[in-house]
Order: C-alpha cells, then sequence, then structure tokens
C-alpha cells in the first residue's frame, strides 16, 4: 500500500563545477600526479564531478602549509581573534544553508528534509559552539592552567554526514587554535570542499584548514606523516584498527569514533506509539547509516506483538525515493558498494532463518535504493544481530526482566549509543547506569546537541567529540 503524494523537488540551483582541485594553504592546488576521481549521486547513478585525487606528495604539501600556518599565523594569534573567525565560519554556513543542503543531498543520496534541518544546523551549531571556547580555553580543563594546542591535525571522515563530520573535526581543532588537514569520504566530497571555499571567503589565514580529497590510500598517508601531531577518525571498525598499528609507537596523539549495534530497549509500559516513532527515527534516519543508529530492537516479550503490528504499520508510510523531494523520508543508499553489503547481510538473515519485512513501495528504476526493512525472530548468535548493517534493517529481540535487557543490550563488541522506552524514570536510571554505551538516550533517540559529548567503548572507538570533552584531544597541559 503505497500512499499518494505530490512530489516537492528542492529547487535551490547549485553550482557544481566539473573538477575540483585540493584545499592547500589557501589555494586550490591539483594533485601532484594530475589523477582525478569521480564522485557521483547515489540517486541517478551520474556523475557529479571528477575530484583531486591525493597523493602522499599532495598530502605532504597540506601538512607543510598546515604547520607554516600554524608557527606563523594562528597559534601566535589572540583567542579572541582567533573566534572571529569561527564565528564567521559559523555564519556563512547559516547564510549558505540551502546551498549545502542539496548540494549534501546530491553527492550523498540522504534526503533534503535531514541535510536542511538536520546536518547543516548541527554543523553551523558546532562552529557557534566552540567559537565561543576560543578565548576560554583557560576554564575547559579544571585545574590545568592556560592549555596549548597541540599542532597539525590529520583528520580522516566518513559518508555518513560528510559536512558535520567536517565540522566537528575543525570546529574544535582551529577553536583550540590548532591547524588540520582534513580528507573527505571518497564518495562525498563535495560539501567539505565549499565548507573550504566558505573558509576561504571568511578570511581565515591560508594553510590554517585544508583539505585533501582522495581515498583510503590518501588517508594512509595523512595517517602515516611525521609531521601531524594528532589523528582524528571517524570511520570504520576495520579501519581504525590499521590507523592504532600506524600510529603505534609514534607521539602522535589519536581520536577513534567507529562503529556500533545499538540497542534500542522498549518495555511494555512505555506509551508504545511514541517509542515506536523513536524506533523508527532511531533505525532509518540517513538510511541507517548512522554509527549511532538503534540498529537492534529488544522489546519486552508482553508487547512484541503489538509493537511489530504497530512497525509494520508505520514502515507503510515512510516515502522512499528522490533525495531531493522535500517529503522524502528514505534516501538513497551512499553507494553501490554499501548497497551490495546490505543486500548480503539481509541475504544471511534470511538465510539463518529470521523473518524478514519491508516495505512494499516500489523502488526507484534507477539509483541505489533499499526498502526500509526489520527481522523478527533473530537470535543474538545471528550476522545481522552482531555486526554493524549501516542500512534501513533492524533486528528485533525480545527480553523478560530490565536485567535481561541489560545483558543483551551489551553483549557487542561495540558501545556507543543506547535507547531506552519506559513510563517509570527510576527503571530508566536503573538501566541507562548499567548499559556501556557512550550515549544512552531515554524516550528519545538521536539527539544531538554541540554541547554534548559523543563517543565509544571497546570496538566504538575512544575519546569525546562536543562539549568541554571534545576540546581534550584538541589542547595539551
Ligand atoms: P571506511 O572506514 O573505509 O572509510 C572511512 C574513511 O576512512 C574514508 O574517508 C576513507 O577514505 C578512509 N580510509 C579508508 N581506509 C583508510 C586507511 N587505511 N587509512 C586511513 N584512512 C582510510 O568505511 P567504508 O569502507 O566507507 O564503510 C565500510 C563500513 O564501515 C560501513 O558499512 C559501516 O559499517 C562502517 N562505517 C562506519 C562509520 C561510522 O560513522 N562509524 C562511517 C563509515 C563507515
Ligand atoms: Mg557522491
Amino acid at each position: 500500500m503505497a500512499l499518494a503524494y505530490a512530489p516537492s523537488i528542492e529547487t535551490t540551483p547549485v553550482r557544481i563545477a566539473p573538477r575540483y582541485d585540493h584545499f592547500i594553504g589557501g589555494a586550490w592546488v591539483p594533485s601532484s600526479g594530475g589523477a582525478t576521481f569521480a564522485t557521483v549521486n547515489p540517486a541517478t547513478e551520474e556523475e557529479l564531478a571528477q575530484v583531486a585525487a591525493g597523493t602522499a606528495e599532495d598530502v605532504g604539501r597540506a601538512v607543510a602549509a598546515a604547520r607554516e600556518a600554524y608557527e606563523k599565523h594562528w597559534r601566535p594569534m589572540r583567542p579572541a581573534d582567533r573566534a572571529k573567525y569561527v564565528y564567521r565560519i559559523a555564519r556563512a554556513i547559516t547564510e549558505r544553508s540551502r546551498e549545502l543542503a542539496v548540494l549534501e543531498t546530491m553527492d550523498g543520496g540522504k534526503p533534503i528534509k535531514e541535510s536542511r534541518d538536520f546536518d547543516v544546523v548541527q554543523a553551523a551549531a558546532h562552529f557557534f559552539y566552540y567559537a565561543g571556547w576560543s578565548d576560554k580555553l583557560r576554564y575547559a580543563l579544571h585545574g590545568a592552567g592556560d592549555p596549548a594546542p597541540v599542532g597539525v591535525v590529520g583528520s580522516i571522515i566518513p559518508w555518513n554526514f560528510p559536512l558535520l563530520m567536517a565540522a566537528w573535526k575543525i570546529a574544535p581543532a582551529i577553536a583550540c587554535g590548532n591547524t588540520i588537514v582534513l580528507k573527505p569520504a571518497e564518495t562525498t566530497p563535495l560539501t567539505a570542499l565549499l565548507l573550504a571555499e566558505i573558509c576561504a571567503e571568511a578570511d581565515l589565514p591560508p594553510g590554517v584548514v585544508n583539505v585533501v580529497t582522495g581515498d583510503g590510500r590518501t588517508g594512509a598517508a595523512l595517517v602515516a606523516h611525521p609531521d601531524v601531531n594528532k589523528i582524528a577518525f571517524t570511520g570504520s571498525t576495520e579501519v581504525g584498527k590499521i590507523i592504532q598499528k600506524t600510529v603505534a609507537g609514534t607521539r602522535k596523539r589519536m581520536t577513534l569514533e567507529l562503529g556500533g549495534k545499538a540497542a534500542n530497549i522498549v518495555f511494555a509500559d512505555a506509551p508504545l506509539d511514541q517509542a515506536v516513532e523513536g524506533v523508527v527515527n532511531g533505525i532509518y534516519f540517513n538510511q541507517g547509516h548512522v554509527c549511532c543508529a538503534g540498529s537492534r530492537l529488544l522489546v519486552q516479550e508482553s508487547v512484541h506483538d503489538e509493537v511489530v503490528e504497530k512497525l509494520k504499520a508505520r514502515i507503510e508510510t515512510l516515502r522512499l525515493g528522490d533525495p531531493l523531494d522535500k517529503n522524502t523520508d528514505i534516501g538513497a543508499i551512499n553507494s553501490s558498494a554499501q548497497h551490495a553489503k546490505i543486500a548480503e547481510l539481509v541475504e544471511s538473515g534470511v538465510a539463518e532463518g529470521a523473518v524478514l519485512h519491508q516495505q512494499s513501495c516500489a523502488l526507484p528504476e534507477r539509483g541505489w535504493f533499499h526498502r526500509a526493512s526489520f527481522f523478527t525472530g533473530v537470535s543474538q548468535s545471528h550476522r545481522i544481530a552482531r555486526e554493524e548493517i549501516f542500512g534501513p534493517v533492524l533486528s528485533i529481540m525480545t527480553f523478560r526482566t530490565a536485567d535481561e535487557a541489560i545483558e543483551k543490550a551489551n553483549n557487542t563488541p561495540y558501545g556507543l549509543s543506547a535507547g531506552v522506552w519506559t513510563d517509570k524514570g527510576a527503571k530508566s536510571m536503573y538501566v541507562a547506569q548499567r548499559l556501556q554505551a557512550g550515549v544512552v538516550w531515554c524516550s528519545t533517540f538521536n539527539q544531538f546537541d554541540p554541547s554534548s559529548p559523543f563517543g565509544g567503548y571497546r570496538e566504538s572507538g575512544f575519546g569525546r567529540e562536543g562539549g568541554v570533552a571534545g576540546l581534550r584531544p584538541y589542547l595539551t597541559v
């Protein structure tokens, strides 16, 4: 049963150049080897632009530019003056928010309402928040005197929140007086490059922010560069482990924000309609390309059937299709590789005996799309209960008591986030305190604020981003 509705396509025009160079030392610089790669629109499979493929030499030039800017301009600058630049970037993001949102949606496939109301808003909020800290750092780390910056930061980010992850890395780094070389993900480089343009227009001293585009090889060169003082990485646990090996034995600092397999726990006493909305937001937001997605639903046995019926009805109302349509809830899967990974895991779920439920809508003829899906009859040993699917696929399991829910929720190598739905405040505290996760949401999910720290336990990584805690990795005392 597909709902009929009139499409309402976002039409803000966005200028996309046929070719993009690196942003190094305040200038646009082609790759030393001249090589480029294509970034495509996953909703149409059409090429949007060719982008410079960063070599180790390009990374070296960017690190040198960042070092020079650090020594000559950024570290000596009065913190109150540094703050002005960071505020200026925040304001420019707000002013160009529509353009950023459209570009984000075209390059990565996420629904325009999400890039418009979440990604761009949160990115600006992050710059505003950290700008405020620039001249107050002596109050940030209690009893630590006047902290100093770390130096040159190398940041590598993923494709699920391209602009927002760039903001999470750049804003605290430069607000604390560091300079940065950022490597965006290869499928979504365009908003980071537009952010570089914004930095140039904000008159940020050349070399404070540098963007080098490329794939994992470019990222590896940045991690290995001897003149980088700190690595900040968000991405897969697999690559996080490779980076740890490279950094081991050097004096580089490191923070890693990796995968997750979060439990969203629904007790029988919860307001179930509200909880189902939270479950839907938890797993289908951004097509489930979310490290903190609520991908394991633990529902109390007595309300299992009722919750499943509600969820079946609710996913039929999700609108899947053109990400530029303002009504779209489920956009395109970011890449064909990710699409194949999701499909493979869904097949494994069926093969291992779980029962697959999907929305029944038709899929667009072009582009990579995946229907909103969930599995019932899942056991903890199934791959779909253990591995990060990073797609719109939920695995439902049951529990009887709070302690059983806690035990099942913690039965994962990850520990990034979790959710608890109950009408009883004391129960929600009892459970939240026992969940081994960096963030626990109570009667909500996927809520973010720049003042709130975010990060993981175990294989979800270490270090915190956001809030006062998010300053620490960028300061020495
Ligand atoms: P990935 O970890 O390979 O990519 C993330 C970033 O790391 C990209 O910028 C990439 O170019 C870079 N990179 C890749 N290899 C590198 C290396 N050896 N050294 C330095 N940088 C390197 O993630 P991928 O392959 O795109 O996605 C695979 C799976 O990882 C997803 O299906 C999902 O499960 C998980 N993932 C988790 C994310 C999170 O936010 N926690 C984000 C992206 C992916
Ligand atoms: Mg793309």
